[in-house]
């Protein structure tokens, strides 16, 4: 059985067109290159930078039960409108410290500027959530942190 992955894209810009999305459409690309992953397009969003938006799309997501790992990219750092970490640490039921910390230590090995993400993650139900920063650089990075030695998969295979 496949793991089914919803994308999310916090961002201002990108919910006002969507044309301006460059990281959820690589999300989308990587997880469809990897082996047992699909993405389910019925459940990938663009919303602006607006908590009660953010919430409430990802509620829905959690409650589908038709999604095994939502990644969010947008929103993590100290901008005034960055909020999707405080939108998103409530649904989070049981947090995952340590792929916060994979994250972070695999992307400072790239840039010190990995400091200025305030990423979560964590299960809701049956769904995995990983909080992406918003640029496609960023996206790659932490995205090859947490797939390195099946780090996500068996990280899905316990909560499916
Ligand atoms: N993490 C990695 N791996 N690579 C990067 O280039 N950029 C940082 C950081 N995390 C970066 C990264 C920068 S410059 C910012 S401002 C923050 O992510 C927050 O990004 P966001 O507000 O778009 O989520």
């Amino acid at each position: 059985m496949s793991i089914r992955v919803a994308v999310l894209t916090v961002s201002d810009t990108s919910s006002g067109n969507a044309s301006y999305d460059k990281s959820g459409p690589t999300i989308k690309e990587i997880i469809q290159q990897k082996d047992g992953y699909q993405v389910v397009q019925a459940h990938c969003h663009i919303v602006p930078d607006d908590a009660e938006r953010i919430l409430l799309v990802v509620r829905d997501i959690c409650n589908s039960d038709a999604v095994d790992w939502l990644i969010s990219t947008g929103g993590t750092g100290f901008g005034v409108r960055d909020v999707t970490p405080e939108a998103i640490a409530p649904l989070i039921e049981r947090p995952a410290p340590g792929l916060v910390y994979l994250m972070l230590s695999s992307s400072f090995k790239h840039t010190p500027l990995a400091a200025l993400s305030r990423p979560v993650a964590g299960t809701c139900k049956n769904t995995l959530i990983t909080t992406l920063p918003g640029s496609v650089k960023a996206v790659r990075e932490n995205l090859e942190a947490l797939f390195q030695e099946g780090v996500v998969d068996h990280a899905i295979e316990l909560i499916k």
